[in-house]
């Protein structure tokens, strides 16, 4: 059994991409009035990979800060948690694992239901540390968001890279159970595996949304889960930051109370500033909220935070968390700032370049050019096999 402050989030790190799209540009190629995207949509700008950034790239660069800091010894598991995977039969964990030098003695495996895998593996990590405590499972949360050019979904592309250390003794954040489950076999958003971009119903897609945080609500309650009344502050899926404010008022509503504005705002808007110059960041994205929310909020000691992770498809969950005290020493506030700040703005012409570009693949050997200034990148793509390399400077 875990000791009796319980299991969670003991560090928390997230990497994005080399580049930036601001949405001034994609307003001013598509002649979309840019009210639409700031404040209709709720996004800024959308964080664009590199010809040689992928998820084991970013993966590999949001875990590395933790494995400095706690070392490899406790790490005996790894979950990647993806929809953007690299390969169909490894895992894009195995990558990882090489380029951060974890033991041989260790279990890596890929997870996959659209944005709620990282939940998924949140969730078993929690119940593998249950089991010995003593260990420490690393989550990977890594993404690359990826629309048709000129469709609806395209300025709510983005990409991020999230990685958590659980462990017991949690020194950020308490995962409390119990947890409100929802499923329901729908086809809002889904990328078949012979494309590279998802298909989507718009408006399907957020009616399934709100039909997932019901459905997980009414869980939660049935399973004996705190009030309402109960949290600070919730952490949702962000696809885009107008979204958590759609889902927000729509539990409220469900619950009963009047829509009121200000207490959405107060219970959502630390949550969205990180999603709203990255982008979605699918598996990433609730889990960037809950880093802005850290990483903005006064103090949130012995604070209730609310979790609805969603997953087009879909399967939904309704979580508990509560901030350990003395959590601010641990944040990585600065780290985040920086990975977000030194991205470099890409105009529409270099971005539309990025977004056509797709890897050979006809066996041969193929470098990819170096863009990057992470540490991590993928160096070329050579019979068949992705070869990444760590960038030394
Ligand atoms: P759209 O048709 O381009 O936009 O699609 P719209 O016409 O619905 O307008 C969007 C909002 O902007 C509306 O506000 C407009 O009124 C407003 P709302 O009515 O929603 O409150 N607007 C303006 N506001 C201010 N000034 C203006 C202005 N003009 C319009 N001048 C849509 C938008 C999100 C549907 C599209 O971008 C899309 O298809 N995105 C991809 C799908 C998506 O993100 N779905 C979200 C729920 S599903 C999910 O979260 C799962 C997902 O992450 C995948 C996974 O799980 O793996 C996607």
């Amino acid at each position: 059994m875990a000791s009796d402050s319980g299991v969670g989030i003991h560090d928390l790190s997230f990497a994005t991409t080399e580049f930036v799209l601001p949405h001034t540009a994609l307003a001013e190629h598509n002649g979309t009035e840019i009210g639409k995207y700031h404040v209709g949509i709720g996004q800024q700008s959308m964080s664009v990979p590199g010809a040689d950034e992928d998820i084991v790239t970013m993966g590999a660069a949001a875990a590395e800060p933790i494995v400095s800091r706690h070392g490899t010894d406790r790490i005996r598991t790894v979950v990647f948690a993806t929809e953007s995977s690299i390969d169909q039969a490894k895992s894009a964990g195995v990558y990882v694992h090489s380029l951060l030098g974890l033991p041989s003695a260790t279990r890596v495996v890929e997870l996959k239901q659209a944005c709620y895998g990282a939940t998924a593996a949140l969730q078993f990590a929690i119940g593998l540390v249950h089991r010995d405590p003593a260990q420490r499972v690393l989550v990977i949360a890594s993404d690359v968001s990826k629309y048709d050019l000129d469709s609806p979904g395209e300025a709510t592309q983005g990409a991020a890279a999230v990685a958590m250390l659980v462990g017991a003794d949690p020194a950020l954040v308490r995962i409390e159970g119990p947890s409100g489950l929802f499923t329901a076999d729908v086809m809002d958003f889904w990328r078949p595996n012979y494309r590279d971009t998802a298909l989507v119903d718009g408006q399907e897609s957020i009616t399934a949304y709100l039909q997932a945080v019901e459905g997980t609500w009414k869980d939660y309650v049935e399973q004996g889960g705190r009030s309402l009344d109960g949290f600070d502050a919730f952490c949702y899926h962000q696809p885009f930051t107008k979204m958590a404010y759609k889902a927000h008022r729509h539990l409220l509503n469900y619950c009963g109370y009047v829509t009121d504005e200000a207490r959405i705002a107060r219970a959502i808007g630390q949550t969205t500033a990180y999603n709203r110059v990255v982008g979605n960041s699918y598996t990433a994205s609730v889990y960037l909220a809950l880093a802005a929310l850290l990483d903005q909020a006064d103090d949130l000691t012995d604070r209730s935070i609310g979790f609805v992770s969603y997953g087009s498809g879909s399967v939904g969950e309704f979580f508990a968390g509560t901030v350990v005290p003395g959590y601010r020493e641990h944040l990585r506030t600065e780290a985040h700032r920086e990975a977000i700040d030194r991205r470099q703005p890409v105009d529409y012409v270099g971005y539309r370049r990025l977004h056509q570009r797709s890897l050979p693949a006809d066996g041969g050997d193929h470098p990819i050019p170096a863009q990057t200034t992470g540490p991590f990148r993928l160096a070329a793509l050579r019979g068949h096999k992705r070869i990444y390399e760590r960038c030394y400077r």
